[in-house]
Parts: structure tokens; C-alpha cells; sequence
């Protein structure tokens, strides 16, 4: 699929809202209530578009083949804003077809050109294989394992630490 990333629209709110309402791809994603409601999703797109002009977070919409598919997101800088987190979410019809692998080397292309960062990182959980891979097939390197960090449905999860340099 051919894929790009873009500055979020408030008009995007409401597709990414049916993409991010699914337990399986809110059930990864920090912070969020599952059911979302859609004003959370306005509110989001809306504080997305404010912190472009602050720099306190930089999210794009992703679109596979012209069709909103999913957010990707520079966030949480340390105090130089030198070193940012990124997070994503792509909606279940469009996994597994190297979108989301796609849409993080688009964003730290970015952070490293326009934003001239000299860091990227990422946490996932080992529970969530498919979150990890993305990063390695986008360069991420394994920094260092948290095990133990969680305990789900009775299961341990351990927390995998990703990083890319410039
Ligand atoms: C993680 C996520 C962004 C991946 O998006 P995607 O567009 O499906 O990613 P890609 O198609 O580029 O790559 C997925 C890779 O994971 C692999 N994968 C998928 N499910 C897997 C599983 N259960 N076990 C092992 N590997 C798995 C795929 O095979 C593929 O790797 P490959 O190309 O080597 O075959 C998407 O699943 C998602 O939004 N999940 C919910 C939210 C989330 O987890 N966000 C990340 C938080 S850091």
C-alpha cells in the first residue's frame, strides 16, 4: 500500500475515532477508555494540531493508498526537546500490510530532518509482538528489557525498550 503522513485535520477525528475504538488496538495504547468516546478523539486532534505550533508533540494521520488508516505521533521530549517517544495506532483492516512500519520510518525521517532530533524511542509490551517488529523493521535497536513489568490475564509481561539514533 502506498503510505503518507500528514499534519491532522479536525475533520479526521471521527474516521480515526471508528479505527481506534476496537479493544484490540485500544487495549495497547496507554491512557485510553475503552468504549472512546468520540469527543476524546476531537479533543486529542484538537491538542494534536495545538502542540505543532508549541512543539510539546508533532501527530500525523496516516493514509494507506488515500484512506485514513491509523495516527502516529513524536511525543513526550525531554527538556531539550532533542529526544521525543513515538507511539502509533493503525486500524485492524490495515494490519499486517506494512503500514504502520511505513508511517514510523515517515516520522523519524522527520524528527531527524526537519526536527533535527538525535533521538527516538519507543516502549512495547513482549505481549504485543507485532508492535515490537514494527520498530525493528524501522531501525529501532533493543535497548533493554523491563521484565516483569506488568501482569495480564495472569500472564507476565515484560517491557521492551526501543531506540533509534541519528
Ligand atoms: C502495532 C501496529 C501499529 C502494527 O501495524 P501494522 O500496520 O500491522 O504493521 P506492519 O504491517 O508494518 O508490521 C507488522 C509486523 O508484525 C508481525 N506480527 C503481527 N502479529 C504478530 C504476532 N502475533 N506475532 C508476531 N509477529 C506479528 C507481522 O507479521 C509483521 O511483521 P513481518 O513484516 O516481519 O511479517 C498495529 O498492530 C496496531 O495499531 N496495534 C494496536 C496499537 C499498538 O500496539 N500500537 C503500538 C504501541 S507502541
Amino acid at each position: 500500500m502506498q503510505v503518507k503522513i500528514r499534519k491532522p485535520k479536525l475533520s479526521d477525528a471521527r474516521e480515526l475515532h471508528q479505527l481506534i475504538n476496537d479493544p484490540e488496538v485500544i487495549g495497547n495504547l496507554w491512557g485510553y477508555p475503552y468504549p472512546c468516546p468520540l469527543s476524546r478523539m476531537k479533543e486529542d486532534v484538537q491538542n494534536g494540531i495545538k502542540d505543532w505550533t508549541t512543539g510539546q508533540a508533532y501527530a500525523f494521520t496516516i493514509l494507506a493508498d488515500d484512506k485514513i488508516a491509523g495516527s502516529v505521533v513524536l511525543e513526550d521530549p525531554n527538556e531539550d526537546k532533542g529526544r521525543y517517544e513515538i507511539g502509533i495506532f493503525i486500524g485492524k483492516d490495515f494490519w499486517n500490510k506494512g503500514v504502520g512500519t511505513k508511517a514510523i520510518k515517515q516520522a523519524v525521517e522527520f524528527g531527524f530532518q526537519e526536527l533535527n532530533l538525535y533521538k527516538i524511542q519507543a516502549d512495547t509490551n513482549s505481549d504485543r509482538p507485532a508492535s515490537g517488529r514494527i520498530m525493528e523493521k524501522a531501525g529501532f535497536r533493543l535497548e533493554g528489557v523491563r521484565p516483569k513489568a506488568e501482569k495480564r490475564d495472569g500472564q507476565f509481561v515484560d517491557l521492551h525498550m526501543w531506540g533509534v539514533t541519528k
